[in-house]
């Protein structure tokens, strides 16, 4: 190709220096500024990795008291945003009310768009981490008729974004600690992954100095795909399409076969070819929460059955096809009442202080320049133009 390599999908293309995270996919192993995300998961909250993935360090405690304050006070958004929300149809998906509201918030904040200015960006960065669970427990609540329920800054992240889900007005809502531990988990194990195709696109968008807001908004279009964020969907509406374990090795079966496009939902990674340390980390989370809460699932039983089947079939072996992150999350999701459609919005909210960070770093890097992949051309050569009345 001369002046350039095809590479469809970015399979071996570098396209940009990062100090955010690593992976190891033949080992299975993932560290955010390097700290294994088996320890950040066991001993952190989310908002501490969120410090970590943003500043590069773990916070001491007066600086995380400082980053709590400034989430904490940035969760409301503008009433004009909840007018913008009634303006969806009611069975509009989660992601397109989240896309909509988050693209839209570059029209309330002007100063975000000067992304020279590091106070500017610090605000606009709080402001998503922030904002992001409002919008999405809204675009919820809207979905189900229900009035919106306002963010209380005395909650945690976590607790706070099942509040907001659950709570209805006149109501007593105690927020279960179980489920919030294990809602922080799952943010925490969701909130950056490197340059997957959300985060390319969230760095690609403000390559061109964009607005933030409109590059989270393209984030989170990106992320909505099956292949990528929308797998944990598609994942629950596989298990229940599977229905019960006798039907497991039929589905297995047809995700062999080369002339059937069908795939197991929540297996194989394009950079793991070993097993997900997320996804260990979230099997062990999805048994405590159901065995906490007392719920026997069969799509649980169904979920063990594949994941056995699959792990010892030749094909998925000989392919190194793991289990991965989004396999056991939306299980916990279930046991949560959090409704399938909503799934991916969770993605978001974690992925979010992925998406900053890493906008953050590209903005400040004096080696960044807008990104323009090139292609190779497979049109007609040069030919002679054809007259209107000639064709
Ligand atoms: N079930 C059956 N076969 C599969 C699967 C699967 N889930 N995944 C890959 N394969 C096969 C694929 O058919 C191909 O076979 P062959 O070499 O004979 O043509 C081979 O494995 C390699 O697959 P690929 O599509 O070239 O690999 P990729 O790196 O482009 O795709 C992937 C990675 C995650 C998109 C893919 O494994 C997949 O579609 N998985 C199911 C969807 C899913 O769970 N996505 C979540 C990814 S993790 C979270 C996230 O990123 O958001």
């Amino acid at each position: 190709t001369g002046m350039f390599t095809y590479d469809p999908g970015y399979t071996s293309t570098g396209s940009c220096e990062s100090a955010i995270t690593y992976i190891d996919g033949d080992q299975g192993i993932l560290l955010h500024r390097g700290y294994p995300i088996q320890d950040l998961a066991t001993n952190c909250s989310f908002l501490e990795v969120a410090y970590l993935l943003l500043e590069g360090e773990l916070p001491t405690p007066e600086q995380y008291g400082t980053f709590e304050h400034a989430i904490t006070h940035h969760t409301m958004v503008h009433e004009q945003i909840h007018k913008f929300l009634e303006g969806f149809r009611r069975d509009a998906h989660p992601m397109a009310v989240m896309c909509g509201i988050v693209g839209g918030l570059a029209g309330f904040y002007h100063d975000s768009t000067d992304i020279s200015n590091p106070h500017h960006r610090m605000i606009a960065s709080h402001r998503l981490i922030a904002k992001m669970p409002t919008i999405a427990a809204w675009a919820y609540k809207y979905s189900m008729g229900q009035p919106l329920i306002y963010p209380r800054n005395c909650l945690t992240y976590a607790e706070d974004l099942l509040h907001m889900l659950f709570a209805v007005p006149c109501e007593e809502y105690k927020v279960n600690p179980v489920l919030a531990k294990a809602m922080d988990r799952i943010l925490i194990l969701h909130a950056d992954h490197e340059q997957n195709a959300s985060t390319s696109t969230v760095r690609l968008t403000g390559s061109s100095g964009a607005n933030p807001f409109a590059c989270i908004a393209a984030g989170i279009a990106s992320l909505w795909g099956p292949a990528h964020g929308g797998a944990n969907e598609a994942v629950l509406n596989m298990l229940s399409e599977i229905g019960s374990k006798d039907n497991v090795s039929a589905c297995v079966k047809r995700a062999k076969d080369k002339d059937d496009s069908f795939r197991l939902m929540g297996f194989g990674h394009r950079v793991y070819k070993n097993y997900d340390p997320r996804a260990k980390i979230m099997a062990q989370t999805c048994h405590e929460v159901l065995e906490e809460l007392g719920i026997k699932d069969p799509l649980l039983d169904v979920a063990l059955e594949l994941e056995r089947i699959a792990l010892e079939d030749d094909y998925f072996v000989e392919k190194k096809l793991y289990p991965n992150v989004d396999f056991y999350s939306g299980i916990i999701f279930r046991a949560m009442n959090i409704p399938v459609s909503m799934f991916t919005g969770m993605f978001a909210v974690a992925r979010t202080t992925g998406w900053v960070a890493q906008w953050n770093e590209m903005v400040t890097d004096p080696a960044q320049k807008i990104g323009r992949p090139r292609q190779l051309y497979t049109g007609p050569t040069q030919r002679a133009f054809v007259p209107f009345d000639k064709r």
